[in-house]
């Protein structure tokens, strides 16, 4: 852990308590509202220094550490994704100080395409696994012989059974699936994406992938769960575009939250 870390969460626990965090949250394009439903403390990333200013549209960059369902939770409001700067690990201060909060479990969300004709616009995934289809890694130059890190379960089995039973007691149809990561930020050629659903890829998307690779170089148990805003490059008529994902984002996103509460509501 570093320094900066210790820092950012001793700044944090100055601003919004001590009690420690138990679940991390990081919120995936048009999925920002679900920051809006916590009770607790909102801090501009821009006022925590080594924070990534998310600056893409349909991102808040706030964290948001408080209540949420009686679960202690941390909302990440905004990512930072690698097209953005060419950094694989520009979340590995926040999850650090996530870490550093005392969490033990990391959530990501994400918006995705689909190569599933029954998982068409609107579903939701639950990852099983990952494809790093980009060939980046978050720990490239990370000197610890902790940089190899195992990732056999990387998607926590447990916390996806919990996810899992929160979809069923709630009756949300929720898919599970590969995700790959591609690096963007120019969207795949129909071409890539039957190379990627060849590969045993079931959606595809330019995050999630190296936070869960961090978290679990950082001990954090990790889950994922994508919301599907289009067919992806060649697997539907729908045009395929940052304003289509912002636009069918919502619809997903009301199924997700329903998962998402019903989880903490569980685990309190
Ligand atoms: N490809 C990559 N990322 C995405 C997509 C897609 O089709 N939809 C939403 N995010």
């Amino acid at each position: 852990m570093s320094k900066n870390a210790e820092g950012l969460a001793a700044q944090i626990k100055a601003i919004a308590g001590g009690a420690p965090v138990r679940v991390g949250l990081i919120l995936g394009s048009g999925l920002g509202h679900i920051a809006d439903a916590v009770d607790g403390t909102a801090i501009p990333y821009g006022d925590l220094p080594g924070f990534p200013h998310a600056g893409v549209s349909g991102h808040n960059p706030d964290l948001v550490i408080g209540d949420l369902e009686g679960v202690r939770v941390a909302v990440f409001g905004g990512r930072s994704h690698y097209y953005e700067h060419g950094k694989a690990d520009a979340m590995r201060l926040p999850l650090e100080v996530l870490r550093a909060l005392g969490a033990e479990v990391m959530i990501a969300t994400n918006a995705a395409g689909s190569m599933r004709p029954d998982m068409p616009t609107g579903s939701i995934m639950c990852l099983s696994d990952h494809i790093n289809f980009s060939g980046l890694n978050p720990l490239i130059g990370e000197p610890t012989d902790a940089r190899f890190v195992p990732m056999m379960d990387a998607y926590d089995p447990q916390i996806r059974a919990s996810l899992r039973a929160a979809a069923d007691a709630t009756g949300t149809d929720m898919a599970d699936g590969v995700y790959a990561w591609y690096s963007g930020p120019s969207f795949e050629t129909p071409a890539e994406i039957k190379a990627i659903a060849t590969l045993g890829a079931d959606a595809v998307g330019m995050s999630t992938v190296p936070e869960v690779i961090l978290a679990r170089f950082l001990g954090l148990k990790s889950a994922a769960i994508s919301t599907i805003t289009n067919m992806a490059a060649g697997m539907g008529d729908e045009a395929i575009s940052h304003e289509h994902t912002k636009a069918m984002a919502p619809i997903g996103a009301a199924k997700l939250e329903t998962v998402l509460r019903q989880f903490l509501r569980d685990l309190k």
